[in-house]
């Protein structure tokens, strides 16, 4: 596939990654991901970010198929993420009349992965900048995903620039979103792994777009959406928008346990946290799948992890439900550890410092218990469930 044209001026000259099944490492790309780049055929010749390096000389390719690389004016980097300016500097050395527009932050951020000097320009949130018949206009959407970030919008062709914003990772070279498959789930996924832990700021660049005319979103990844382009932007708001709290807050208890003692304590702590204001339910995360568990876990109001040790560290699935809270948003939710032990007990000790670390409040210190509980140590476990739930609510 060479180039696409969006409108009569605007040109896709990205590159596809169909064998993609991992972005970041960490996100599934089932059906592998695009590196959207555009070109605006203005008076003053504008690209709209760039490809994963792997692909810049193919990305170089199309450019030129379409213009002179000298002719160039502006380049806009809206984000620095290696995906989109790993192809960066082979374009600017070729394109030596072109300039780089980008937030101050991106600015930045740029010097320390070009690691060379760069004709760039800093554009402030809301600053146009003319192409001659065009005009460009910037707005910044810090931490969509990164701190660097900002849509650009062409007024004249109506078209929003997003970046990863409304991006998903789906290959499909039709690239039109009323011409490729189904990508709704795709697309959920993406904003549920890479823009859910940023909620807040979803919404507040959101808000500076509301007046805009939006007839086509072109982001750096996946479909161009142009069939009804806020469908999509409702969507994003609709995800991000807090859920009106449920009558009782809701306390997840996740466990893992070998031989059962870590359990019984988990349904001690379950009981004295089922109070008439708070529920407690109980997952085995052995037998749960995180993947599974998002909504819930952002939904808690109150999360408490427990795990036996062993050799000297919790248990593989409860890490395994931790470490999915990165993507999450989930700061400042309240938190605690449990476990029984045997001799060194360093479980709960270490559940709790990775819980600080993705700044979730501990309210509580670990409970420890020595190999298998009483049932006055059952006693003292709900208790302890009582206190979490109390310290979710006023009563
Ligand atoms: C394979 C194995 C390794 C263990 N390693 C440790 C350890 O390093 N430190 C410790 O305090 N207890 C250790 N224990 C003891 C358990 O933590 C203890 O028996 C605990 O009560 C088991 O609870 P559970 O039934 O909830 O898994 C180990 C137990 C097993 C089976
Ligand atoms: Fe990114
Ligand atoms: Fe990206």
């Amino acid at each position: 596939m060479q180039t696409l044209q969006l409108t009569n001026d605007v040109y896709w000259a990205g590159a596809l990654n169909s064998t993609l099944r991992a972005f970041d490492i960490v996100f599934q790309t089932k059906f592998g991901s695009t590196y959207n780049s555009y070109l605006i055929q203005a008076d003053k010749p504008t690209i709209i970010d760039g490809v994963h390096a792997k692909f810049k000389q193919e990305h170089l390719d199309k450019l030129q198929s379409l213009i002179n690389l000298k002719d160039i004016c502006y380049v806009v980097v809206n984000h620095t993420e290696m995906d989109h300016t790993g192809s960066l500097a082979l374009l600017l050395k070729q394109a030596t009349n072109a300039q780089v527009l980008s937030t101050k932050t991106a600015a930045l951020f740029l010097k320390n992965i070009l690691h060379s000097g760069f004709n760039g320009k800093v554009v402030e949130d809301g600053e146009c900048v003319s192409l001659g018949n065009k005009q460009l206009q910037f707005i910044h959407a810090p931490f969509w995903h990164w701190p660097d970030t900002m849509f650009t919008y062409l007024q004249e062709d109506a078209i929003l620039f997003s970046c990863d914003g409304f991006a998903t990772h789906f290959c499909d070279e039709r690239l039109f979103d009323d011409r490729v498959d189904d990508f709704s789930e795709d697309f959920r996924y993406y904003f549920e792994h890479i823009m859910g832990p940023f909620r807040k700021k979803i919404l507040e660049a959101l808000d500076k777009i509301k007046q805009l005319d939006i007839q086509m979103i072109a982001p750096s990844h996946g479909p161009i959406l142009r069939t009804n382009p806020q469908k999509y932007i409702k969507a994003y708001k609709d995800w991000s928008t807090p859920k009106p709290s449920q009558s009782k807050k809701l306390i997840l208890i996740f466990y893992v346990s070998i031989y059962g003692n870590t359990k019984k304590m988990a349904e001690a702590i379950a009981k004295g946290a089922s109070t008439v204001s708070t529920e407690a339910k109980l997952v085995d995360a052995a037998n749960a799948c995180p993947e599974y568990m998002r909504c819930e876990i952002e939904s808690a109001d109150g999360l408490l992890f427990g795990s036996s040790t062993m050799n000297g560290d919790a248990i593989k699935p409860i890490w395994d439900m931790i470490n999915i809270l990165f993507s999450l948003n989930i700061k400042g939710k309240k938190c605690a550890t449990f476990g029984t032990y045997g001799w060194s007990g360093e479980a709960t000790k270490l559940m709790e410092d990775r819980l600080r670390g993705l700044k979730l409040n501990v309210v509580q210190p670990p409970l420890k218990i020595i190999f298998s509980p009483t049932e006055e140590i059952l006693k003292k476990c709900s208790i302890y469930g009582y206190d979490f739930a109390k310290s979710l609510t006023s009563f």
